[in-house]
């Protein structure tokens, strides 16, 4: 497994990369989510290459850029055995450049639910996807379904922009307890971490209530509403029930649909979310 930094040093290695290559774009610290999608490009492709690159751009004013977990050797020694052929480990300073000033957007899908409250999130999240993949040019990349509009959002920048890429989105791995794993769940400070488990109990009381038959989705969002409601540790920010594919609400849930939500837990921001089909 070979670490570079430099962009002239990760040109020259993909060259050598042999068949298939798969990306697996990551902002570090990584958990058993990332190993997951580490693995399933390992079976998948020749050849994994793993960014880790905390993306400053993604990140608001007010957001966690500067205490975002970070710890190269640890997350080195946990894709060692994982067979990853380069990890690629750039500086803000490679990858924006003084005087950089060229931007992807993606516009209706980026507006609502984390684009509403996250207005330069995603405009941040389509221009390094988009340098990682014209850097590390793979052939498939893998992304995790926890991020479901991310996941919506690169997959509308792809077809827009004619990527030859294949993207995997791949299920969310969870806590004993249901917890979506997140580099962002270290924040969570003693009773607020069993507390949040309230976000999967609430999605998972919606999804039953859809099994037996329940298609109204103000109904739906109201059982995940009154369900984060018993735990007085969360404030929510919103609850959808969209259309998988526009992210549109919904008044019926007919097709394939997304159930999503972000709340507070205390100091900590969540966002987690199902799909209805
Ligand atoms: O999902 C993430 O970790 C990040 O948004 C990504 C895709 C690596 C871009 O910085």
């Amino acid at each position: 497994m070979k670490t570079i930094t430099t962009l002239s040093d990760l040109r020259a290695a993909r060259q050598l990369l042999h068949g298939s290559v798969g990306l697996v774009p990551t902002m570090g610290y990584l958990h058993e989510g990332h190993l997951s999608l580490i693995r399933r490009a390992k079976m998948e492709c020749e050849s994994v290459v793993v960014s880790i690159f905390v993306n400053p751009s993604q990140f608001g004013a007010n957001e966690d850029l500067s205490k975002y977990p970070r710890d190269l050797k640890r997350d080195l020694n946990l894709m060692e055995p994982l067979g990853v052929d380069l990890v690629w480990n750039p500086t803000a300073e490679i990858v924006y450049p003084a005087g950089y000033q060229t931007w992807v957007e993606v516009e209706s899908l980026t507006r609502p639910l984390e684009g509403a409250i996250r207005p330069a999130h995603f405009r941040g999240v389509t221009t390094i996807v988009t340098k990682l993949f014209n850097a590390v040019q793979p052939h498939k990349a893998y992304f995790g379904q926890k991020d479901a509009q991310q996941a919506a959002v690169i997959q509308q920048m792809i077809r827009d922009l004619n990527f030859p890429i294949e993207m995997e989105i791949c299920p969310t791995t969870r806590e004993a307890d249901g917890l979506a794993m997140s580099s962002r769940n270290q924040y969570l400070q003693g009773a607020d971490r069993p507390a949040a488990a309230i976000l999967f109990k609430a999605l998972s009381a919606a999804k039953s209530a859809y099994a037996g038959g329940e298609r109204n989705a103000k109904n739906l969002r109201n059982i995940v509403q009154e369900t984060l409601a018993t735990e007085p540790r969360v404030q929510v920010q919103y609850v959808s029930c969209a259309d998988y594919h526009t992210l549109s609400e919904l008044d019926t849930v007919r097709g394939k649909s997304l159930l999503s939500l972000a709340v507070m837990v205390g100091k900590t921001r969540l966002i987690d979310n199902v799909t209805l089909e």
